[in-house]
């Protein structure tokens, strides 16, 4: 059985939270860990696809919230420098029950949205029965993570696959 993880990071912080995530699936299933300029639409064998990517303005990244991000990166550079989920997600064909989890990075604190709350509405809307939404710390915009959060990450992909070998 396999997954796939689809991410979107600028800084580093969600490319690590994937890689720790891909880690913990790869204890029961077949993983690969792609970033979303280079991540293929998902096969028909593939039986988890997790999507995850930061919290911009609330929700998932824009054009324009990824004109900001550049700017605010120490070195001019970004990770993800073409489009993001949010149109990688647009461009999926429709599906009737295939299986998927969601994650973002953001500020934790109230009030500051949720990348992964906008990437899983949008993969139900496409036909995906989204089993879990986790939502991983950064202390600021170009991070660290916080403390644990490659861990909990890591614990949070070997659950959801041993959730799908399961069943
Ligand atoms: C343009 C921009 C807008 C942001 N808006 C939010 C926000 O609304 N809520 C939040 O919690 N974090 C926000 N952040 C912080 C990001 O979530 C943080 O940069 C991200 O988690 C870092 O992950 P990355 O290194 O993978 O890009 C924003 C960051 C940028 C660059």
């Amino acid at each position: 059985m396999s997954a796939v993880v689809v991410y979107e990071s600028m800084f580093g912080s969600t490319q690590a939270v994937a890689e720790a995530v891909g880690r913990g699936l790869a204890k029961h299933l077949s993983t690969e860990v792609l970033e979303v300029g280079h991540a293929p639409l998902p096969g028909p064998g593939v039986d988890l696809l997790v999507v995850g990517g930061p919290t911009h303005a609330f929700s998932m990244s824009r054009p324009q919230t990824r004109t900001d991000a550049h700017k605010d990166s120490p070195d001019g550079r970004v990770i993800s420098n073409g489009p993001g989920v949010r149109e990688w997600i647009d461009s999926l064909p429709k599906q009737r029950g295939a299986r998927a989890a969601v994650f973002d990075t953001k500020v934790l604190k109230p009030l500051t949205g949720s990348a992964a709350k906008a990437e899983g509405k949008a993969l139900t809307a496409h036909g995906y029965d989204v089993l879990a939404h986790k939502s991983f710390g950064v202390s600021g915009k170009t991070g660290p993570l916080s403390d644990g959060e490659l861990a909990r990450a890591e614990a949070w992909g070997e659950q959801l696959a041993a959730q799908i070998v399961r069943h």
